[in-house]
């Protein structure tokens, strides 16, 4: 590779199609979340400007994704593309049985309908919010274990995204191994902050699992993300290719779930990966109840081909390193004008500190949700919510219990804005943040008992 004497990280891709993206005023935007009942899923994208709801399925394919989209082998069984997808994921992560599902949470159904059920435990260092409800819906329970320091987001450390092994071991001695049928590891940690995993957690890991002999699986839509940060910022990886570091990582490992809308550069898909036989057996039976069969899962065999070309394109180290920099050139801008963000900045988002941006609403009153309704009255930007609304839970007599953070999380789409839509973007959270004594609190008007994040509807309080 030629490096060339240069500072600035470019972005290492060109326009070739383009997409007009609207422009409302403040006026009309008001309106329009007050009529999406203040809840940012209810917004239509023909209202917002700049989406950063998700790094979920939103990446732009590049030319050759789409070039090979053509070549997608629409045969029900066998397709030609099925075995090209199959090949591209078996080479990073070398596991015998590759299942294809439409996304994530289709493999994270089919896994924990298998090995879940009542009275079962399944850890992690933090499960996503589909992950944890598929768990718990199975009838078992969804268990996290970060780490002390992972849960504090004004502490800069290099893997906040690690599991916290002692806390692990406690909970496998106090629950009996028998009622776990595997541990699961987020990489990177999304729920957490975008945070990375080390190799050494990971490792560790492993091998507390195998004294008890349970077996761990990755959730690694975003395990190009991680390995980069391996290779940045854990010593021995310096020189090792991205790609070398996933393998790597996959190996300790005994499976994994993926979404493959992140790090597979594609706008849908998903699979589960595994040694096991039977889990395997099991799954393709289930596969083909509700998905699809088993050579496509209810994808278009086409979306395999992208996926193919995703797993290539996704180890090219100078988009890599564009991605973790246009994240951190958007923190950094906040950090500068004192916007309490999630440091440092992960993978795939800015997590905004909603405890520190608005100390004044406790968690009760959802302060990232106002947060939320601000930014997009403010800029027509659309963020998310990681926080009492995702994550909260009620006890017995009703009383809130808060999670460990109130985030607001703004995702960055893969390869799809350039400098001044972030330069746009960190303008408009400034301008929440300098006039933040103004925001409300909320409630919950309306809701449902599984990921009401997604429907609920809000009013101030
Ligand atoms: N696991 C993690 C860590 C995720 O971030 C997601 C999705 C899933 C599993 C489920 O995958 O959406 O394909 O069904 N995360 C998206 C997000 C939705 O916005 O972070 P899926």
């Amino acid at each position: 590779m030629l490096l060339l004497p240069m500072k600035t990280v470019i972005e290492p891709i060109k326009i070739k199609s383009i997409e007009p993206i609207p422009i409302t005023t403040v006026g009309q935007r008001k309106k329009l979340i007050k009529e999406a009942f203040y809840n940012t899923f209810y917004l239509k994208s023909e209202n917002v400007t700049i989406d950063l709801l998700t790094d979920s399925g939103t990446t732009a394919m590049s030319a050759s994704q789409w070039g090979r989209i053509m070549e997608g082998d629409e045969a029900y069984a066998g397709s030609k593309s099925y075995y090209k997808f199959e090949n591209a994921v078996k080479g990073f992560t070398n596991y015998k049985f590759i299942i294809p599902t439409h996304q994530g949470r289709a493999a994270e159904r089919i896994l924990f309908t298998i090995i879940g059920g009542k009275g079962k435990a399944i850890p992690s260092n933090t499960h996503f919010d589909t992950t944890r409800s598929n768990v718990e819906y199975s009838g078992a329970k969804a268990m996290d274990f970060p780490t002390k320091i992972g849960i504090m987001p004004e502490v800069v450390d290099d893997f906040k995204g690690n599991m916290d092994i002692e806390a692990l071991e406690a909970f496998i001695k106090k629950t009996g191994k028998e009622n776990i049928p595997l541990c699961m590891l987020t990489v990177t940690n999304n729920s957490g902050g975008g945070q990375p995993v080390s190799m050494k957690n990971i490792r560790d890991t492993k091998s507390l699992l195998k004294k008890y002999g349970i077996p761990l699986y990755l959730d690694c839509c975003r395990f190009a993300e991680n390995a980069y940060f391996i290779k940045l910022r854990e010593k021995g990886y310096e020189k090792k290719s991205v790609k070398e570091i996933a393998v790597e990582m996959f190996s300790y490992a005994d499976g994994c779930l993926m979404s493959a809308k992140k790090d597979g550069l594609s706008n849908t898909g998903g699979f589960i990966g595994t040694n096991d036989e039977k889990i395997s057996n099991k799954a393709k039976e289930l596969l083909i109840i509700t998905e699809g069969f088993t050579t496509y899962g209810g994808l278009a065999r086409r979306d395999l081909e992208a996926l193919a070309v995703g797993f290539e394109e996704v180890f090219d180290e100078n988009y890599l390193r564009y991605r973790v920099e246009q994240v951190k050139y958007l923190g950094d801008k906040l950090i500068e004008a004192g916007v309490p963000i999630l440091v440092p900045t992960g993978g795939h988002a800015v997590y905004l500190d909603a405890k520190r941006f608005a100390p004044h609403i406790l968690p009760e009153y959802f302060p990232g949700q106002s947060i939320t309704c601000e930014i997009y009255v403010t800029g027509g930007i659309r963020v998310v919510e990681i926080g009492s609304v995702m994550f909260g839970r009620k006890d017995k007599n009703g009383k809130h219990i808060a999670p460990p953070m109130e985030l607001v999380r703004c995702a960055i789409p893969r390869r799809v804005y350039t400098e001044s839509h972030i330069n746009y973007t960190a303008e408009a959270i400034i301008e929440v943040f300098k006039s933040r004594n103004k925001l409300r609190g909320m409630k919950i008007v309306w809701e449902v008992p599984f990921l009401r994040h997604f429907t609920a509807k809000f009013d101030y309080i």
